[in-house]
This record gives C-alpha cells, structure tokens and sequence, in this order.
C-alpha cells in the first residue's frame, strides 16, 4: 500500500485542556508521522470555509464559533493507508460511539467538542492540506 498523507486538526478543547502531546503521542504510536504541525487561531473565515460542506446544517454557527474559541493546531500526517488509519485512531465523530483506546473516547467531550478532525478522503486530505500549508511547511 502506497504512502499517503491526512489533514489534521487538534480542537480548541484539546489545546485548551493542555493535551497536544497526549494526542500526538497515540497518533505517533498508531505509525502515523506527523510531517508539518503548527498551532494558529483560525479566523472566522477560515473554519467558514473548511467547514462549507456543513454550512446549511442546524450546527454550522455552533461549530465555527467552536472552532475559532481558541488555538487550533493544524498537522499533515503520513504512513501507509493514512486516511482510513487516522479515522481509526480518532475514533467515531461522537464519542459515545467510539471505541475504546480510540482519542475521542479518551478525551473527546461531546460531538461538538471531539478534539479531533481527520480527512474522510484522499482528495479532502489534499484540499484540507492545501487550505493551511504550503509544500514548503511540510517535511517528510
Ligand atoms: P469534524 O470531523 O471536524 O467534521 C465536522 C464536525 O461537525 C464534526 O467533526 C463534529 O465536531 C461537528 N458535528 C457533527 N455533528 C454535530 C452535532 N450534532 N452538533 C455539533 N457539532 C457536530
């Protein structure tokens, strides 16, 4: 199976809650490198347009307001079968339904307040990546 890269998120509830490293270290135990990571404040208008796919759902305004309450740090990861491999990590997207060992069972709030986002494909991965670095900010 090739290489293949994912686009990460570390929520505000995570970085809020001081559990950056806590959270790296299952991605990296799970094989997964993380090849370009920087912490921002995303700006209303950037989670608008990440998330423009949600737009006409009843929690779009609650999950942008979510998402620019604090620091975010944004990750590109690669390893063999990355996307579906980080989906497994997270977890599923409400954690009440994740399994166990998975990060959102382990620390997610609620499924608003899940402490991760991962690319549900190949091609969002390369979207989403595109959307926050450059091929100059990732070294593999
Ligand atoms: P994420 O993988 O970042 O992609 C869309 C996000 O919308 C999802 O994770 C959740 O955090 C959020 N989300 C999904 N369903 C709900 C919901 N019912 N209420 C609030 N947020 C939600």
């Amino acid at each position: 199976m090739a290489t293949e890269r994912t686009f990460s998120i570390l929520k505000p509830d995570a970085t809020k809650r001081n559990l950056t490293g806590a959270v790296n270290a299952v991605i990296e135990e799970a094989g997964l490198r993380i090849v370009g990571q920087r912490r921002i404040q995303m700006s209303r208008a950037q989670a608008e347009k990440f998330y423009e796919v949600h737009k006409e759902r009843p929690f779009f305004g609650e999950l942008v307001e979510f998402m620019t309450s604090g620091p975010v740090v944004v990750q590109v990861l690669e390893g063999e079968n990355a996307v579906a491999k980080y989906r497994e990590v997270m977890g599923a997207t409400n954690p009440a339904q994740a399994a166990e060992g998975t990060i959102r069972k382990r620390f997610a709030q609620s499924v608003g307040e899940n402490t991760v986002h991962g690319s549900d494909s190949a091609e969002n991965a390369a979207i989403e990546i595109a959307q926050f670095f450059g091929e100059g900010d990732i070294a593999g």
